[in-house]
């Protein structure tokens, strides 16, 4: 048990889902059929947005896109880390279009960025803890993408299997909480994977399959609050026993594109100290 976890103020991007509909199926959370309340979609974006700029985190927006409705799961658009920048190759063909626009926005600011050659699905599979990329595979970002992000970020990337089709992406079924500490549902990761977790991180905290079905380890920490869907009442229970303040957020009607918190968040970095907001660093291409 801590007492004494920090928070430190980072910055995130995010994009409105002014679009946001469900007209395809690409995941097994997404039915067609049922239509989206949009505007109930908004309040829910809204108030994570809120929520980040109360605790004091710097928000950037991305412009949406008219015929992506999938653009408001911003996490999938590239990883960053210190200021590099991988851009995705997104596996499904509705998606593809999602790509250029996170390249725009990331070239037209001072980061190191490269689009991805493989098939990757940037942060909603690729989520750094330390010196580690842990990465996501299975059902969307290849094989080969874990080569290409340890070269190009020079971080060891520690592959994980995901093998239960709910829970497609990483981070749909594990959450970095501060540099030492994970939270995962093990029954989402293939017995190889479960295994290196269980190594990795002896102090994991364990969800359960009810809150993992809400997609309560969808969520986004800044070493102190975890943002997470509501819903994930043992879990948001488990963090504030390990000294984490919980605050949740509904997001049901974002789930209905098979996304919560995480998934509507790109974490940039830490929160620039520089007027304008941007990165105080700057590579060339
Ligand atoms: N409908 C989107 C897809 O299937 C949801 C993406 C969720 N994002 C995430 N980071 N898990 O691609």
């Amino acid at each position: 048990m801590s007492a004494s976890r920090v928070a430190t103020s980072r910055r995130y991007l995010m994009c409105p889902p002014t679009y946001f509909d469900v007209v395809y199926c690409i995941n097994p959370w997404m039915d067609p059929s049922k239509p989206v309340d949009q505007r109930l979609a908004y309040l829910q974006w809204q108030r994570i947005y809120d929520v980040f700029v109360e605790l004091g985190h710097q928000v950037e927006l991305i412009a949406p896109l008219p015929g992506l409705p999938d653009m408001v799961y911003s996490a999938n658009g590239a990883t960053v880390l210190d200021g590099r920048v991988l851009v995705a190759r997104f596996r499904h063909e509705e998606r593809v279009a999602e790509a250029p626009a996170y390249l725009d926005w990331f070239d037209a600011r001072p980061f190191d960025v490269r689009q991805a050659d493989c098939v990757n699905e940037g942060q909603g599979d690729f989520l750094a803890i330390g010196d580690l990329l842990l990465a996501g595979r299975g059902f969307r970002s290849e094989r080969a993408s874990h080569a290409e992000t340890e070269a190009f970020f020079q971080r060891r990337v520690v592959g994980l299997n995901l093998v239960q089709a709910d829970f497609y992406h990483l981070d749909t079924a594990l959450a970095v909480l501060d540099e030492q500490t994970i939270m995962y549902y093990p029954a989402a990761f293939a017995p190889d994977s479960q295994q290196v977790l269980r190594e990795l991180f002896p102090d994991a905290i364990i969800a359960n399959a009810q809150d993992a079905a809400v997609f309560g380890l969808n969520a986004v920490s800044d070493g102190r609050h975890v943002v997470l869907p509501a819903g994930a009442t043992s879990l948001a229970a488990q963090l504030r026993e390990h000294g984490f303040e919980p605050i949740t957020a509904d997001v049901s009607e974002l789930l209905r594109g098979g996304g919560g918190v995480k998934c509507c968040t790109l974490e940039l970095g830490p929160a620039s100290s520089a007027p304008d907001g941007k990165v105080p660093r700057g590579h060339g291409r």
